[in-house]
């Protein structure tokens, strides 16, 4: 059975600083261990995995990318940490409308937002997602995968 796949791990501002900014909240690991994570779970839950990395801190960066998507049609699901826009950014959540629910996008925070100061219990980016997961450090990530992974079964018994 053909099962290969092709995931956009997108990360947002300041995560390009995983493993030194404010360890006690986001942890040691680096945004590069978490990739190497990722792409082993990836390769055991699909034959022909696919993880394409992109991290920016541009809001305008991030939106672009996502619009390629739409545009190019060229993924099966996205992961997507936005960091601090999460909380605030109308683009990005026009961005994920715009994929019309036809890309699978989960959002993902190391952190549990919803255990810290009140703005971070706003969530606006979520409002596109087709789920979140947060709150399990870097493993919240690989949740995302075997999340999509369930999506995807899910979507190929209908
Ligand atoms: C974060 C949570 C956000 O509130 C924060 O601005 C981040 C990281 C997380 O992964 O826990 O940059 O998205």
């Amino acid at each position: 059975m053909e099962n290969n796949k092709t995931i956009l791990v997108l990360n947002g501002p300041n995560l390009q600083l995983l493993g030194k900014r404010e360890v006690g909240i986001y942890g040691v690991e680096t945004l590069d261990d978490i990739a190497e994570k990722m792409r082993k779970r990836a390769a055991e839950l699909w034959d022909g995995a696919e993880l394409v990395f992109f991290q920016s801190c541009v809001e305008g960066e991030l939106v672009k990318r996502i619009g390629d998507v739409v545009i190019e049609r060229n993924f099966d699901g996205i992961i997507f940490n936005p960091g601090a826009y999460s909380h605030y950014s109308i683009a990005l959540l026009d961005a994920l409308k715009a994929l019309g629910g036809k890309v699978p996008v989960i959002e993902v925070h190391l952190s549990n937002v919803h255990a810290r100061e009140d703005f971070r219990k706003h969530l606006v980016t979520t409002q596109a997602a087709t789920g979140v997961i947060a709150g399990f450090g870097s493993a919240s990530y690989i949740l995302a995968l075997d999340a999509l992974d369930e999506l995807f079964k899910k979507k190929s018994n209908l």
